[in-house]
């Protein structure tokens, strides 16, 4: 079951250091609706708070959708990331737009030799891993009774398998060096189940779990790890035809959500900015709900904040 104390909790000192961070960026970076753009001021480790100069950045998943938006909030707070993704020419093209410090890796998170291969060129490079980002994943639903094997076993290995592979590699660096943070992506999923889901709500309650035990093994090397829980967020996993955000809100999805819409990607960066930073130096293993509410529970029709009937 979900510890609902520690999803408020979480959800609590999100908020906050959310909107520490809005005060420091420009509008275009606001949070509440009309994100993306960037503030000249907050480039190049422009943003007093949070400084990723000295940092090297693992992005799996990054050549799109919220991976693409870490690699970019990362590179704006000055730090040298390494997007890893399957799809090549987004990435490279990404990495070629943020300019030298970002570099593009194809790269297969359910692949141990390649996660071997990974992070011994960055070190060979970059001398150090202080973040790791396991954002890389995959969705597909069917009903668990005409679920295919190959597929349930995908999702599987791409979302948990992936994750696994990424901390074991990287926190080896990360514990000689005895720091590092590992942020891993689970979802809204990974807080509850919901028809259809049985094996993306599988693989991201794994990763929930993964991510404590993580915590608790590295905790005393001085490495951190914690779980960010997106709600419905405006990438292609979500909206794939691109269809602009306000026509979103029609999906069934958000009458149950206090927030009623869905986060656009920086909206989920801003968190793992957080936690990849000193800023967090005491959080791990805490479970990251990012979902406008989703989580929290029932929303009663015709009561005070529900939906009409
Ligand atoms: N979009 C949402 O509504 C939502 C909600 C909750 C959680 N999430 C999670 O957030 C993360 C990012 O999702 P997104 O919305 O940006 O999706 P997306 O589909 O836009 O991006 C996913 C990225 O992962 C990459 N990827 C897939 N398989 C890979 C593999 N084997 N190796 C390396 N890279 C691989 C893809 O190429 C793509 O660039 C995922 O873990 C997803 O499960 C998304």
């Amino acid at each position: 079951m979900h510890n609902g104390n520690m999803n408020c909790i979480s959800t609590r000192v999100s908020s906050a250091w959310r909107w520490m961070i809005a005060a420091e960026c420009s509008e275009e970076h606001a949070i509440g609706g009309q994100i993306m753009g960037s503030n000249p001021s907050t480039k190049s480790g422009g943003n007093a708070l949070i400084d990723l100069s000295s940092h090297v950045a693992i992005v799996t998943g990054g050549a799109r959708g919220i991976g693409a938006a870490v690699a970019r909030l990362f590179a704006e707070q000055g730090a040298t990331v390494v997007i890893a993704d399957m799809l090549e020419s987004e990435g490279q093209d990404l990495a070629a737009q943020l300019g030298p410090k970002v570099s593009f890796r194809r790269h297969d998170v359910a692949d141990e030799p390649a996660w071997e291969k990974l992070v011994a060129e960055t070190v060979n490079l970059y001398g150090r891993i202080d973040a790791l980002v396991n954002c890389a994943g995959i969705l597909i639903t069917d009903a668990i009774l005409s679920f295919d094997r190959a597929q349930f076993d995908r999702v599987l290995r791409v979302n948990l398998v992936g994750t696994f592979l990424g901390i074991k590699h990287a926190a080896r660096v990360m514990v000689k060096a005895k720091r590092g943070s590992i942020v891993n992506f689970s979802s809204s999923e990974g807080l509850q189940g919901s028809n259809s889901m049985a094996a993306y709500a599988s693989s991201k309650w794994g990763v929930r779990g993964l991510t404590k035990v993580a915590a608790q093994e590295l905790g005393a090397s001085g490495v951190r790890c914690n779980s960010i829980h997106p709600g419905p967020v405006n990438t292609a996993m979500l909206n794939p035809t691109g269809r602009p955000a306000a026509e979103l809100t029609t999906l069934s999805l958000f009458d149950y959500m206090p927030m009623r819409r869905a986060a656009e990607p920086l909206e989920i960066a801003q968190s793992c900015l957080y936690l990849v930073s000193d800023a967090s130096s005491f959080v791990t293993g805490a479970e990251v709900a990012i979902d406008g509410g989703l989580t929290l529970g029932m929303r009663l029709r015709n009561r005070p904040g529900g939906p009409e009937a």
